[in-house]
């Protein structure tokens, strides 16, 4: 099969496409043939040497944690020949997913309704358990609560801000002026543009605040929690600051670690099929292509979510 895979950590020139052996089947594990993969900012900053780096104990290491695709050999587990899939898979231990093929826990991934798109549903699972675990795991998110999303355009928060609103909040959204329209059509009541508007017409007014962002800009909308209000702060790398920051704001903050959920998988993807849930596509690249992917992704302005065709899918 071919994967994209690095020798040593670096930069986008470090990704190589070229041929590699199938993986071998684990018990309680499937064989998927890939139709896409989402690129998430975990991905550029692991094979930079950054994020789950510290998990890769050899080279070469292929990236990837998420995937959609069909059953090509379903081991011992209940799938069959062909069943459509996605998932997150073994996070934050390497996964392999920029292959054509991928051996996948089949604890970890979940069947597609036909109504989904196998493309788009390759860039679903990561953003959409992470917007989940937000709001419901860690913000015990109720309906009628007041939600701020800082970086409501970007792959996790244009999931979190429409599933924030299907479960009865009131969104608001930080996101360039060129995003607003797109905030709106998501569900935002309210479009803040973070280069220009100041937060301060919002101090004590939200409940739950998920911060995409993280560094400054998270700390800087920890005046907008209501007193038992909670922020949940989703950089890894700068969230030491942001609880700090909360502590002595006296302002609750919470880190996230996203987790593999079949369970959650399932019901997000439902919610795609009954169309109360839809992932934007920023740009799709052949898998050939992930460094141009990994360049755009680490620009920081992109619009829902890059994701990266597999075995000659348009
Ligand atoms: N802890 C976890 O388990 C976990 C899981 C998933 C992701 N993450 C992390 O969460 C972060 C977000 O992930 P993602 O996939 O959503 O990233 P992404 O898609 O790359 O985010 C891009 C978006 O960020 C927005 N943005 C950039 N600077 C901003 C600012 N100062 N204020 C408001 N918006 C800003 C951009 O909006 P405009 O273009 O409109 O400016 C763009 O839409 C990343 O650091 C990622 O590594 C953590």
């Amino acid at each position: 099969m071919h994967a994209i895979s690095i020798h040593q950590f670096g930069g986008t020139e470090e990704l190589i496409y070229s041929k590699q052996a199938k993986p071998q089947l684990n018990p309680g594990e499937v064989l998927v043939k890939t139709t896409a993969t989402g690129v998430n900012p975990i991905d550029w900053k692991t094979c930079s040497g950054g994020g789950a780096s510290g998990f890769i104990e050899e080279f070469p290491f292929i990236p990837g944690w998420e995937f959609s695709g069909v059953i090509a050999d379903p081991g011992d587990t209940g799938y069959k020949v062909d069943d459509a899939v996605f998932g997150m898979i073994r996070f934050p231990q390497p996964a392999g997913c920029y292959a054509e093929y991928i051996a996948a826990p089949a604890a970890q991934i979940a069947r597609l309704p036909d109504a989904v798109d196998l493309i788009m549903a390759g860039g679903l699972a990561t953003a959409s358990l992470t917007a989940w675990q937000a709001l419901f795991n860690k913000g015990e998110l109720q309906t009628g609560q007041q939600v701020l999303v800082l970086g409501a355009a970007g792959g996790v928060g244009h999931l979190a801000v429409q599933l924030a609103k299907w479960a009865g909040a009131h969104v608001t959204g930080t996101a360039s002026m060129h995003n607003h329209e797109f905030l709106a059509e998501l569900g935002c009541e309210r479009a803040i543009d973070y280069h220009t508007q100041s937060l301060n017409e919002y101090t004590n007014s939200m409940d739950l605040i998920i911060d995409c962002v993280g560094g400054d800009t998270g700390i800087g909308a920890l005046p907008c929690l209501k007193p038992n209000g909670v922020l949940v702060t989703l950089p890894s790398v700068t969230k030491e600051q942001v609880i700090a920051a909360g502590a002595a704001q006296k302002r609750r903050v919470e880190p996230i670690f996203c987790e593999p959920s079949a369970e959650q998988l399932s019901r997000i993807a439902q919610l795609v099929a009954d169309e109360d849930l839809k992932l934007h596509i920023g740009e799709t690249f052949p898998l050939e292509k992930a460094a141009e992917a990994f360049e755009l992704s680490k620009s920081g302005h992109v619009c829902g979510k890059l994701i990266l065709t597999v075995n000659g899918q348009a």
